[in-house]
């Protein structure tokens, strides 16, 4: 794998003869009980570990070869485990890192249940989250205290989507032996590297352009060594895994990911231009676009950019960005994204540590593979509505 290019991993990556046996794909590998020859045999499978059929919760081939896809995807990455979910992920990172006591920087553009799950059961296990300016850059140098342990970015940010400077960040982190967690769903390690970048800790919500066509759950964490073993310690005592069916729907979704996200830049970037010129529209915030903030930090670090993005319309209220919603066809209405087709949702981003002043409302659009001419034409037919 060393050396080849990323677009050849994701054909290759995990596609060990012994979990394909001969066939292109695996498998779905469907287990509970493993059956042993022997009390020899069966001991001998302790402690359980990757590519050694243990017990269905500690993965079949279908997982392993996932995660070694994955993993292969983030050159620097020792492993990957997988989650029932994204935000399970999520979960399953902070608590293999956090302990109570500590204190947590966690970006103030986060997703929503990331957030809750800060203020909510670490707040009750004694874990205090402080949120961050999502541009802070090296200055996060400035928040680190006594019983900081840990930063979380998220880059872009939920519904507003600044680009973070992650480099910057987990260098600094380093500097004081924190560790450091990206949820790198939006770009994937396709378009950012994410332990290049200095990360320990990846999560993807495989739910969405993993997986790719909006019908499966799953969520996976890619470590670097150091936090490896108490990533997969974590994960077993609290039982932490994923169906086969999940990991292999994703797996088929992974072969894919590239001509997908380069079509879904391709239309989204199409589609946010065209905002971009339309009298009812105020800003459109689009991580390849010079009025998002942090697009210097993307046109940097990133190779790509996705089809989520956000626009602000000039003035109006909630009641006209639902009636604008509403009057689209080709936009889905619903939560999530990543799949093949167009979605569009109101965004209301919650912030605690920053002030963000859009002067009308937001409205997050998920690009999908349909044609972009097609996309625009629904969506000047709604703006007219206005
Ligand atoms: C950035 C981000 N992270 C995590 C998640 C959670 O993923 P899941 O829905 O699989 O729990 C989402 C879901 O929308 C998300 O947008």
């Amino acid at each position: 794998m060393k050396g080849r290019k990323p677009e050849t991993r994701l054909v290759e990556a995990g596609r060990r003869k012994e979990w394909t046996q001969g066939l292109v794909n695996p498998a779905v590998w469907r287990a509970s009980t493993i059956l042993f020859d022997s009390v020899a045999e069966m001991e001998a499978a302790n402690p359980p570990r990757e590519g050694v059929l243990h017990y269905g919760r500690n993965g079949t081939p279908t997982i392993w070869a996932l995660c070694e896809a994955l993993t292969q995807m983030e050159p620097g990455a020792a492993m990957t485990r997988l989650y029932p979910s994204g935000s399970g992920a999520v979960a399953g990172a902070l608590l293999s890192v956090i302990e109570a006591g500590d204190e947590l920087l966690m970006v103030d553009s986060v997703y929503g249940p990331t957030r809750s799950l800060c203020d909510s059961v670490l707040k009750r296990l004694g874990v205090r989250t402080v949120y961050y300016d999502p541009l802070i850059g090296a200055d996060i140098a400035a928040l680190f205290g006594e019983k900081t342990r840990a930063v979380f970015m998220e880059s872009p940010g939920t519904h507003s989507f600044e680009v973070q400077d992650v480099p910057a960040i987990c260098a600094a982190a380093k500097a004081r032996g924190l560790v450091t967690l990206l949820d790198n769903t939006w770009a994937t390690p396709l378009f950012f590297q994410a332990m290049a970048a200095g990360v320990d800790l990846s999560i993807l919500a495989c739910t969405k352009y993993i997986g790719g066509h909006a019908d499966l759950m799953l969520g996976s964490v890619t470590a670097v060594e150091a936090v490896g073993e108490r990533l997969e310690r974590t994960r077993r005592v609290l039982g932490q895994t994923a169906g086969p069916d999940e990991a292999w729907l994703a797996l088929r979704g992974l072969r894919t990911l590239d001509v997908r996200l380069k079509r879904h830049q391709e239309n989204g970037v199409k589609v946010a231009r065209w905002l971009q010129g339309q009298p009812q529209v105020a800003r459109v915030l689009h991580p390849a676009l010079p009025d998002c903030p942090g697009h210097d930090v993307w046109q940097r670090d990133f190779t790509g950019a996705t089809g989520l993005f956000s626009f602000v319309l000039d003035g109006g209220d909630a009641g006209a960005r639902a009636r604008l919603i509403d009057a689209l066809e080709l936009f889905g209405i619903g939560y999530s994204w990543g799949g093949y087709e167009s979605l569009a949702v109101p965004a209301d981003p919650v912030r605690t540590a920053t002030r963000t002043q859009y002067g009308g409302p937001m409205i997050r659009l998920h690009i999908g593979l349909e044609h972009p001419d097609d996309l625009i034409a629904d969506l000047k037919a709604g703006l007219a509505r206005l």
